[in-house]
C-alpha cells in the first residue's frame, strides 16, 4: 500500500505532462458478462468489414486520412459503429483518421497480424516468437491511446479445416501474450479475442477452447464468420435458431466478425434477425464483409480513384439497419456465465497439448512486457514467420500471464500465473499512462 501511496503521489504531479494525442470523444467499450457496454448501455456491433485494396494487398487503410474521411461519410450514411480493418502499418499515424472515426461515433475493430507478421497455420511453433510478438504489440502500442478502440484480433482464420485444429494452442498464447502485455503496460482493458473462419465443424470447439481454463488465458470476446443466412431465407432456414441455442451458455460476447451470404440478391434480411431478443441475448452484432468491392462481388461500394460509387447492396443495407432498432433495456444480455468445459480431442479437434499447457512465452520477449515493444517493423519489415524454432517449448498455461484487477472479464490471477497487478484501484485518469507504465515496470520486473 505504500507503493500505491508513492504512485498517487508521483500521478499528481505528472499528470499532465503526458500529452493525449487523441480526442477522447468516444464512450470506451467494456465487457460485462456475455455483452459489450458503452457506460451503461448495451453496445451492438453494427460494422462492415473496411480493407480497400483487399486484406492480402497490404496497405493500411486507416493511415490515409483523406479516403478515411471520403468513407466515414458512406459509413455515417449506412448507420454503422464499427469497422473493422484486417491489415495496419504499426509505424504509421493514425490520429487523423481515428479522430475522425471518432467524431462520427464509430470505433475500430483491428486485427494486429499483418501478412508477414502472423501465425503460419502450416507452421504454428515456427511463427510463435519474439519477433512476432514485438510487431503485434507494437500494434497495441498504436492503437491503445484511442477510445475507440473497440477490441483487438489475436488471429483471424488460423484454422480453416479440421487439420489444422492444431494451431490453436498458437493462437490461444498469442491471445494470452496480448493480454499480458496490456495489462503489464497498465493500458485501458481493450477486449482481445480470434476470429474464427465459416467452419462448422470445429468452430464451436475453438469457441470453448479460447474461453476454457485459467482466466489469465481466456478470450475477452468470440467472433466467428457466417454467410449461412442467404436471402431469402429466416432465422429457422438459415440455422441461426440452431446456433443461438447451441452457444446459449456461452460467457463471453459473441459477434459475426463477417456475414453477407451474395450467393443471391443481397436485402440483407438477416439484420432483422441479428437485432432482434431471438440473437441479442446470446449475440452482439455483427460486421458485413465488405466495405469496398474486391472482385469478389461482396461489396457495398466501388472505389475508382478517389471516387465512390455505392451499389445495389450499400442501400440493401443501410435499409436494413435503419429499419432494425437494437432492443430495449439490456437485450436479455447474461451478466455471469462460467468458463467453457475446454473440448476434448476428437476427429473434428486435434490439439494434443494438454488443456492446462500452451506454448510457453517466448524467450526474450518478456522485455517488451518490462520495457514496451519499440518501434514497430510496418509493413516493410523482413517478416516473422521463420523467426522461430520448431521446437514447441510447454508451460503452465497461464505461466508468467500477467492479470489485471481491471481487466474486463475477471481479476484472479491463476495458477502459475503473476499475481494480479489491481491497476484499476488507483482510479487514475487517461492521461496519467506513463506513470502506470512506470508502475508496472517496477511490479513487471518483479513478477517475470
Ligand atoms: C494431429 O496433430 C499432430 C501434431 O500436433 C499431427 O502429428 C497429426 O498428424 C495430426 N493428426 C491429424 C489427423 O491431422
Ligand atoms: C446450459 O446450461 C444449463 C445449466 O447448466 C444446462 O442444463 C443446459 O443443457 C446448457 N445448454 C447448452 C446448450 O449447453
Amino acid at each position: 500500500m505504500k507503493t500505491t501511496a508513492a504512485i498517487a503521489v508521483v500521478s499528481g504531479l505528472v499528470s499532465c505532462a503526458v500529452a493525449s494525442p487523441a480526442k477522447r470523444s468516444v464512450t470506451a467499450i467494456t465487457v460485462k458478462g456475455n455483452a459489450f457496454f458503452a457506460g451503461d448501455e448495451r453496445f451492438y456491433i453494427r460494422g462492415v468489414d473496411y480493407q480497400p485494396g483487399g486484406a492480402s494487398d497490404a496497405k493500411d487503410p486507416i493511415a490515409d486520412a483523406t479516403a478515411c474521411k471520403r468513407d466515414i461519410v458512406k459509413f455515417k450514411s449506412l448507420g454503422l459503429n464499427t469497422i473493422r480493418v484486417y491489415t495496419v502499418d504499426n509505424t504509421a499515424d493514425h490520429d487523423e483518421c481515428m479522430n475522425a472515426l471518432a467524431d462520427a461515433g464509430i470505433y475500430l475493430a483491428l486485427d494486429v497480424n499483418t501478412p508477414k507478421y502472423s501465425i503460419n497455420r502450416a507452421e504454428p511453433e515456427v511463427s510463435y516468437n519474439k519477433v512476432y510478438l514485438q510487431s503485434i504489440f507494437a500494434t497495441i502500442d498504436a492503437f491503445e491511446k484511442y477510445d475507440n478502440t473497440l477490441l483487438f484480433f489475436s488471429g483471424n482464420e488460423v484454422i480453416n479445416d479440421d487439420a489444422t485444429t492444431s494451431c490453436a494452442p498458437y493462437v490461444k498464447a498469442v491471445t494470452r501474450d496480448m493480454k499480458s502485455y496490456i495489462n503489464s503496460r497498465g493500458y485501458r482493458s481493450i477486449p482481445v479475442g480470434y476470429s474464427a473462419a465459416d467452419v462448422d465443424s470445429n468452430r464451436f470447439q475453438m469457441a470453448e477452447y479460447m474461453n476454457c481454463g485459467a482466466d489469465a488465458i481466456r478470450s475477452d470476446f468470440f467472433a466467428f464468420n457466417d454467410y449461412s443466412w442467404c436471402d431469402p431465407s429466416s432465422y429457422e432456414i438459415s440455422g441461426w435458431d440452431q446456433k443461438v441455442a447451441k452457444y446459449s451458455n456461452y460467457s463471453i460476447p459473441l459477434f459475426l466478425s463477417e456475414y453477407g451470404c451474395n450467393k443471391n440478391t443481397r436485402k440483407f434480411e438477416e439484420v432483422a434477425s441479428l437485432y432482434s431478443t431471438d440473437m441479442t441475448g446470446v449475440y452482439s452484432g455483427g460486421l458485413v464483409y465488405e466495405y469496398s468491392e474486391e472482385g469478389s462481388k461482396y461489396g457495398l461500394v466501388t472505389i475508382d480513384g478517389d471516387s465512390v460509387t455505392e451499389g445495389a447492396d450499400f442501400t440493401a443495407l443501410k435499409t436494413a439497419l435503419a429499419g432494425t432498432k437494437d432492443p430495449s433495456g439490456d437485450g436479455g444480455y447474461k451478466s455471469d456465465g462460467s468458463a467453457s468445459a475446454c473440448p476434448t480431442k476428437s476427429s473434428t479437434w486435434n490439439v494434443t497439448i494438454a488443456a492446462d499447457e500452451l506454448p510457453a512465452f517466448p524467450s526474450g520477449a518478456d522485455e517488451y512486457l518490462k520495457n514496451g515493444a519499440g518501434t514497430g517493423p510496418g509493413l516493410k519489415g523482413a517478416g516473422s514467420q521463420s523467426s522461430g524454432s520448431k521446437t514447441t517449448q510447454l508451460a503452465d498455461a497461464a505461466s508468467g500471464a500477467v492479470t489485471s484487477g481491471a481487466s474486463a472479464g475477471s481479476s484472479t490471477s491463476s495458477k502459475g500465473a503473476a499475481p494480479s497487478m489491481h491497476m484499476g484501484e488507483f482510479s487514475m485518469g487517461p492521461l496519467v499512462c506513463g506513470i502506470i507504465v512506470l508502475a508496472s515496470t517496477i511490479f513487471g520486473a518483479t513478477l517475470i
